[in-house]
């Protein structure tokens, strides 16, 4: 499925590692992280055009530091090391790292000062960000140095015949402007790449191998709504028709409108063959009682699982599942183990029944998230699902605190539609990364008329965020806020009072349960 063509990026713990490969991708080369500890016949098996080597937090001196695997230096594959990756190919080399520099964090200016293709049309002045402790105080006697900086006289180094170069700074950050150029011209100068990735050649490429992959055999599809099952759902559609199969469950902790919105789209607009199971009964009687967080998320996964089940044996023949599983879930996943790698809680319930005993699909996998948008709206996908914002497969009922029921769903549902309304007609919505609101297990007192009100109350929360694993609280406009607020009150029936989260991940998380 994925091109031929690629680069390989170790992954030594930077917090950037994925930034590189993002970068890569939009200059039209395929790239692919793996972790350091790789063996070197997983390297060699993927033929990279080129290697480049992550920053990372550790000190290379340092007793357990990760080191690159054997053998990179003689796989005659040009190599770009960055800040980390630099020290370990100067060590390698025989140069020295020292330990004891002055830290530099922020920009810096250097100058170029011997020819090399990385900076190929570039001035030889470049702003560029340093974030670094060690720095390389001795070059090995093979490389010569091609930029300087006052902090970092060895700002940048290559091997004198081979196509090795190393550079303390971080091209893949914004705040190098130039540093897009410089992968660039690594990619196709020194890696000498073609121009052979982007969404539309992933389209044509990913419908071939799904249409090989699947043959005349049917796959079923758990559809949310949200954008990644709709892509996975739109993609194999256009690969194998209706050997698709759609399931979107109603599990009565939904969005305002949001059965019918996907109902459209799919069967009507797509013509997707779309099995809508209608089951809140289901989910809302098996939550009655139920405070616990953890607990509700259980009994949903549960039962959203055994409906799927029921489908996929009303359907039969079944022989694959598909999952909109994506590049970052697969980086943080455990079978993928860098030093970087983040234990993510994975709370997701339209997680595989292993009992289905299907195969699985996930053409996505190798997509990062603003790639899968860019598929999808060249699939077709309405802008509103393009752009929406993540919502949790357990859906309302972890935004209703405490105890769920029928109406306290419903008051989280309408205050959640009058907020999305507001955001939507005041543009806010796409400059937020999510938006909620949060029904509180707590009533207060308030006065509507000339009467005494103890009512419920509704957090709502904003946050801006690249990828969810940290977020900050977004900056509303304060007479926006009240307007939401004014309107929550009055056509909410039992809300009196409205507050807004002002709490970053961490300490908090993006939703409260
Ligand atoms: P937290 O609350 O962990 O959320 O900061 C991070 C992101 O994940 C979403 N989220 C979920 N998504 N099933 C999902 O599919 C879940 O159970 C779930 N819980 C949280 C959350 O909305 C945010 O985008």
């Amino acid at each position: 499925m994925t091109p031929t063509e690629r680069i390989v990026i170790l992954d030594f713990g930077s917090q950037t590692t994925q930034l590189i490969a993002r970068r890569i991708r939009e200059i039209g080369v395929f790239s692919e992280i793996l972790p350091c500890t790789v063996s070197p016949e997983e390297i060699r098996k993927r033929q990279p055009k080129g290697l480049v080597l992550s920053g990372g937090p550790a000190s290379v001196h340092a007793p357990d530091a990760p080191r690159e695997p054997d053998g990179i230096f003689e796989m005659g594959i040009p190599i770009l090391g960055i800040c980390y990756g630099l020290q370990l190919m100067a060590v390698h080399f025989g140069g020295h790292v020292d330990t004891s520099a002055r830290k530099e964090y922020g920009r810096a200016e250097i100058h170029v000062t011997n020819e090399h293709p990385l900076f190929h049309n570039l001035d030889p002045s470049q702003m560029v960000w340093m974030s670094h402790r060690d720095r390389v105080d001795h070059i090995p006697s093979e490389f010569h140095i091609v930029a300087s900086s006052s902090n970092s006289p060895i700002a940048a180094m290559a091997h004198q015949d081979r196509p090795f170069i190393g550079v303390q700074f971080h091209p893949e950050v914004a705040h190098t402007p130039h540093g897009h150029f410089m992968l660039e011209n690594f990619a196709y100068r020194i890696c000498q790449c073609t121009e052979s990735w982007s969404p539309q050649s992933f389209i044509e490429s990913s419908t071939l191998s799904i249409r090989e992959q699947v043959g005349n055999h049917r796959v079923i599809c758990g559809l949310s709504g949200g954008v990644d099952s709709s892509v996975t759902a739109l993609l194999i559609h256009k690969a194998i028709g209706n050997q698709l199969v759609c399931v979107f469950v109603d599990n009565g902790c939904l969005r305002y409108g949001e059965a019918q919105e996907v109902t459209h789209t799919f069967r009507d607009h797509f013509h997707i063959d779309l099995r809508v199971v209608e089951a809140g009964d289901r989910f809302l009687d098996a939550l009655v009682g139920v405070n616990e967080p953890e607990e509700k998320r259980r009994i949903i996964g549960r039962i959203f699982i055994e409906i799927f089940q029921e489908e996929a044996e009303k359907i039969g023949d079944i022989r694959f599942l598909a999952q909109g599983t994506l590049y970052p879930d697969v980086i943080e996943s455990t079978s993928f183990k860098g030093p970087s790698s983040t234990i993510k809680t994975h709370h997701n319930v339209g997680g595989l029944p292993d009992t289905l005993k299907l195969s699985l699909i996930e053409p996505l996998r190798e997509l990062f998230k603003d790639e899968v948008r860019k598929v999808g709206s060249l699939l077709g996908l309405p802008p509103v699902l393009v752009e929406r914002h993540p919502f949790p497969g357990p859906g309302l009922c972890v935004r209703v605190l405490g105890e769920v029921n029928r109406d306290r769903v419903e008051i989280a549902r309408q205050a959640d539609r009058i907020f999305m309304e507001e955001l939507q007609s005041s543009g806010w919505y796409s400059k937020v990364s999510q938006a909620l609101a949060v029904l509180l297990p707590v009533q207060s007192v308030g006065v509507m008329g000339d009467e005494r009100t103890y009512q419920n109350v509704i957090a709502l929360r904003a946050v801006d965020s690249r990828d969810y694993m940290t977020a900050d609280m977004s900056h509303l406009p304060l007479d926006f806020l009240a307007n939401v607020a004014t309107r929550i009150t009055n056509e909410v029936h039992g809300v009196n009072r409205v507050v807004y989260d002002l709490t970053s991940k961490p300490p908090a998380t993006v939703e409260w349960e």
